[in-house]
């Protein structure tokens, strides 16, 4: 009984999307949906080259034209408080705003045409047709000398050696050497970056897909010598950010700097094409793993090299070695990245930005060297099952992936697998293959505020500028509070999406329902035991007595935990106690339990592929993925959240691929239409698994978060079915059709 009432009914509902009828009519509000009076349009031009710099322009071409009201260069752009280049902390993205005629990477903004209407700038920012003075880019891994990178906020590459790993190897029975490579690879969300700026005087009013609006807040506030408090975000929605959202990207600046220019509200979206440069990507990594296994199949040793690729200018790694330090029992370890500095844009976190494409590399390595034990792949990843993370020697706060293997190996019938590659055909003829991958990501906790208020009025409210990309945190949110308020969902008006609300952290790192769902749990637990404080200090109510932590919020009204007859609504409290209101506060962020255990999300991927023998072709067939990632709040979310990360798996081990052009260092295929994402046609049959899992340390709510995990193992259970199924070990991914023929 006294379990009923702790856990209401809101937690673990598979509650359908609150913003769902608005998303599929067309009226859930997105950034380029606002027209505001006066708004002009801005059309960015951007670099064809990659390195050199732009030696003309022609203004007065785009300037002639009809409906163009300025054109915004070097040489007229608005002063700014901060050189965009300016360094402030490890997570500061440097900004192309038009500093000077300087090119570092194509698609680099190099000037800004607005006009009336979007045809007329668009047509003004071609006639500008720059002339350049071109020098060689540097463009692929082997173009200039290795360094190795600093460290850059979460996802450090923690270069690490754990135990002796050249005595491991010596020692082994067996020992393999693998190379990996994964290509560049860009966010490419289906709204592109995007901002519609309104100034007035020196405030500012923006409507802009963000990631985390208070980061995004002092970033232009820097920028421009404002305050903070004077920038207002309006962020309700994203159609998707995969991180390129994080951080606020430079064409998001220069429309704000547009309107600065003209002294009109302006709008500036990007285009498809412009998206591959000046807003992050993931970079390109070659991966080296050396393991040593023992006669019985024990890892002796884990190497984990990773050469990877940062811009000219600034310092963003993929940190693929990171996946090493969790997931198998070695006595020796070691991880070291190394980066080259390339003339591209300057690559940033991108959906598991490390775990993915390190995941790749080490699950195909784990693959190749349970095969050289002779052992199954399961068999083997259970042999070297991690009791306590490997880098670290910490306890794990949680672990059920025993649990996921044995479910997903279950649902999956993995059982029934042949040792042997190139074992099974399917009715035309098709090889077939299985493989498997361990999925992981870290359970991070970041900063964010919430208020919750209570009011006499009956009126319930909370408010956090928290974020929903896509992921469902406006339902998410919503039955936290309901929880802990003791309301029904509908009487809750939930506040997200602004920057005047409390800070909400940041929508990243699978992190943000942990984060903000914690901060609003706390800010509704203090409102409650603020109405609890005033209803058991008062002879007049039947909770007279009871104490603060004697009562239970349920049904709009305090029950007494000790007798569940006697309780009292939160109008009447109120009213009785002459107050308008309570107003509680609540934060997250991370706390000292994390000195004490590793953290992480759990997952196994089992993957089907079929392979033509003649032509090639590959598709995944089925994909089933058990996951454990503490509390869930909404399975119906939480599913699809697996489901999208399952399916990045898909596009990672099949289709994402940004082909440079060597010669220019331009991205070749900067389109939907060359740029390869699955479509419907390419999703398989999708399986997701929610496996139990209560994690006391993580955080208040248990919550591991769910967001990236998918990707990881996916795309190496794919890679390693592909060898099930033809024989061939493909390293380089994307693995299209050339490649196993
Ligand atoms: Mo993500 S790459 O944590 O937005």
């Amino acid at each position: 009984m006294s379990d009923r009432i702790r856990h209401g009914s809101n937690l673990g509902q598979p509650l359908t999307r609150r913003d769902g009828i608005l998303k599929v009519t067309g009226a859930a509000p997105y950034a380029a949906d606002r027209h505001p009076p006066g708004m002009l349009y801005a059309v960015m031009a951007v670099s064809r080259i990659a390195r050199g710099r732009v030696s003309r322009l022609d203004v007065a071409a785009a300037k002639r034209h009809p409906g163009v009201v300025a054109v915004m260069t070097p040489d007229n752009k608005p002063a700014l408080a901060q050189h965009p280049d300016e360094k402030h902390d490890g997570f500061t993205f440097r900004l192309d705003l038009l500093q000077d005629d300087r090119v570092r990477y194509a698609n680099q903004p190099v000037a800004v045409v607005i006009a009336e209407t979007l045809e007329a700038a668009t047509e003004g920012a071609a006639l500008l047709s720059p002339t350049y003075e071109a020098e060689t880019p540097a463009v692929g891994l082997d173009a200039a000398e290795s360094f190795t990178p600093p460290a850059i906020g979460v996802g450090d590459p923690a270069d690490l050696e754990t135990g002796d790993v050249a005595a491991g190897l010596a020692a082994a029975s067996r020992r393999i050497e693998a190379t990996y490579e994964t290509p560049a690879q860009y966010h490419n969300a289906m709204e592109p970056h995007a901002v519609v700026a309104t100034w007035d005087g020196d405030r500012l009013d923006l409507d802009m897909p963000s990631q985390g609006l208070a980061m995004a807040q002092g970033r232009i506030a820097g920028l421009f010598g404002i305050a903070p408090s004077d920038i207002h975000i309006r962020s309700p929605f994203l159609g998707g950010g995969f991180g390129s959202k994080g951080m606020i990207a430079g064409p998001q600046v220069l429309g704000i700097m547009a309107a600065r220019l003209v002294g009109r509200p302006v709008k500036l979206v990007m285009t498809r094409p412009q998206m591959f440069g000046p807003v992050g990507h993931r970079a390109p990594t070659r991966q080296t793993l050396r393991l040593g296994a023992s006669e019985d199949g024990g890892l002796t040793a884990l190497d984990h090299e990773t050469l990877t690729a940062t811009s000219t200018f600034d310092d963003f790694i993929e940190p693929s070695g990171g996946v090493s330090h969790t997931l198998y029992a070695t006595p020796a370890l070691a991880t070291r990245h190394k980066a080259v500095r390339l003339d591209t844009g300057t690559p940033l976190f991108m959906r598991a930005p490390g775990e993915a494409s390190g995941s790749v590399a080490l699950e195909g390595a784990i693959d190749e060297m349970a095969e050289a034990c002779g052992m199954d792949p399961l068999a083997f990843r259970l042999r070297n099952y991690a009791e306590t993370e490997p880098a670290s020697g910490k306890p794990f706060s949680s672990k059920a992936l025993r649990d996921c293997y044995a479910r997903g190996a279950e649902a999956f019938g993995w059982a029934r697998r042949p040792l042997a590659p190139r074992q099974m055909r399917n009715a035309d003829g098709l090889l077939v293959g299985w493989g498997v991958g361990t999925a992981t990501f870290p359970a991070l906790m970041f900063q964010a505020e919430a208020r919750a208020s209570l009011k006499a009025t009956g009126e319930a409210s909370v408010a956090i500028g928290a974020i929903d990309m896509g992921q469902g945190a406006w339902t998410a949110l919503a039955q936290i509070a309901a929880e802990e308020l003791g309301l029904d969902i509908d009487a809750i008006d939930v506040r997200i999406g602004s920057s005047d609300l409390p800070n909400g952290g940041i929508a990243g790192g699978s992190a943000h329902t942990a984060t903000a769902g914690t901060a609003i749990k706390g800010a509704a637990a203090d409102a409650i035991a603020q109405l609890a404080a005033l209803a058991a200090q008062d002879s007049r109510s039947p909770l007279y007595g009871a104490g603060n932590a004697g009562v239970v919020a349920r049904g709009g009204r305090l029950v007494r935990r000790d007798d569940e007859s006697r309780s009292e609504a939160f109008t009447d409290i109120l009213v009785r106690a002459g107050r308008d209101a309570v107003e509680g506060k609540g934060a997250a962020g991370p706390d000292a339990a994390r000195e004490h255990y590793a953290m992480h999300a759990h997952g196994a991927v089992f993957a089907e592929v079929t392979v033509d023998p003649e032509l090639g072709q590959i598709r995944a067939t089925r994909l089933v993925g058990a996951f454990a990632a503490g509390r869930i709040i909404n399975p119906r979310l939480v599913r699809s959240q697996y489901y999208g990360g399952m399916i990045w798996g898909v596009s990672f081990a099949l289709h994402e691929q940004a082909v440079m052009d060597p010669r220019t260092g331009r991205p070749m295929n900067a389109n939907f239409a060359e740029y390869h994402v699955p479509v419907n046609a390419d999703v398989p049959s999708l399986e997701a698994i929610l496996v139990e899992e209560e994690d006391p340390h993580v955080n208040p709510l248990g919550i591991k978060g769910v967001g990236e995990i998918g990707v990881t193992g996916s795309a190496g259970a794919i890679v390693n079915a592909i060898w099930h199924a033809t024989g061939q070990r493909v390293r380089r991914l994307p693995v299209t059709l050339d490649k196993v023929l």
